[in-house]
């Protein structure tokens, strides 16, 4: 019988290539967004789109109808509440497995949103795999892209702090082992990079790959702060930007592991192909 699975946060950073991931396979997929419409502009006829609005509980019942399998996500701002209700209705309504993207460290965070979420789920009748990832490379190309394009510079304030810098697209491709394999039930994958690295190595790399000279700006967090406001970010997901930034200055972000080649058997991509592939997106 062919699953069919539901992925959350189909249009986001993860989402995205789990759906395409996905839909070369055999498995049956459900897109839920809260604008069907783009979904269908961007993924065409294959996936079937439907309205889903985790602050809107009426909006649950089409799109978990027949659902095998769940990737769910906890979309920054949302209520947590609203996820643990969304997860109790995906158990409620016979879904068998979840997996479920987090952050690297939940499991020491207890009040970090992601680790009360990961426990809720532990509690449910539902097979839960958790993903927990580290800083995506597409942070590079999605958050911090206008400073490369508009002054040749990455600007964030992690001073001589390292990252264990994973692509997005290989925490999306272990989803879609994950939720269709068998083996993956009630773990945890710490998903990182193969290196960690510094901002100066980080704006080393881009030079090279870009073939014009990145300088890492190393900005104090008020003034990286200060830009991001000005930018238009909002109050609360600038201060969560420190916060994290804040964690990496300490030294704290630099683990490495071996679970992405461990599920997907080859290793995890580098920060250096991320920029080849996506340096289109970096000229000015
Ligand atoms: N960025 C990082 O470095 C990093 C690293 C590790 C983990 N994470 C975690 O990854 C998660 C975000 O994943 P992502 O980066 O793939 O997503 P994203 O690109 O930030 O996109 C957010 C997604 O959430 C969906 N969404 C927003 N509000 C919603 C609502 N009310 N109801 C239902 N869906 C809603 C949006 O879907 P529609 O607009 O289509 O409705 C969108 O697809 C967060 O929990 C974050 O903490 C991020």
């Amino acid at each position: 019988m062919t699953e069919r699975l539901l992925v959350t946060g189909a249009a986001g950073t993860v989402g995205e290539p789990l759906v395409r991931a996905l839909s070369d396979g055999e498995a049956s997929v459900r897109v839920a967004t809260r604008d069907p419409e783009r979904a269908r502009d961007a993924f065409g006829d294959g996936p079937d789109p439907v309205e889903f609005d985790l602050g809107r509980p009426e909006t649950w019942g089409a799109a978990l109808a027949d659902v095998d399998r769940l990737f769910l996500l906890y979309p920054p701002g949302s209520a947590v509440g609203d996820v643990r209700e969304f997860a109790d209705a995906a158990d409620r309504v016979g879904v068998e497995r979840v997996a479920f993207l987090s952050v690297l460290g939940a499991e020491k965070l207890p009040f970090l949103p992601h680790r009360r979420i990961e426990t809720h789920l532990a509690q449910t009748g539902m097979a839960h795999t958790f993903l927990r990832a580290s800083w995506f490379a597409q942070n590079l190309s999605e958050i911090h892209r206008k400073e490369v394009v508009d002054r040749d510079e990455i600007f964030v304030p992690a001073g001589d702090g390292v990252l264990s810098v994973t692509d997005a697209r290989d925490v999306a491709a272990v989803a879609a082992r994950v939720l269709t394999e068998s083996g993956h039930e009630d773990r945890a994958y710490d998903l990182t990079g193969p290196a960690a690295l510094d901002f100066r190595e980080v704006a080393a790399v881009f030079s090279d790959v870009l073939d014009r000279r990145i300088e890492y700006a190393d900005p104090s967090r008020l003034a990286f702060a200060r830009r991001m406001y000005r930018r238009g970010f909002s109050p609360g997901f600038v201060a969560f930007m420190v916060a994290e930034y804040s964690v990496v200055r300490l030294g704290r972000s630099g683990r490495t592991t071996g679970d992405v080649e461990a599920v997907l058997g080859r290793p995890p991509r580098t920060l250096r192909e991320f920029v080849a592939d996506y340096a289109d997106e970096f000229r000015p």
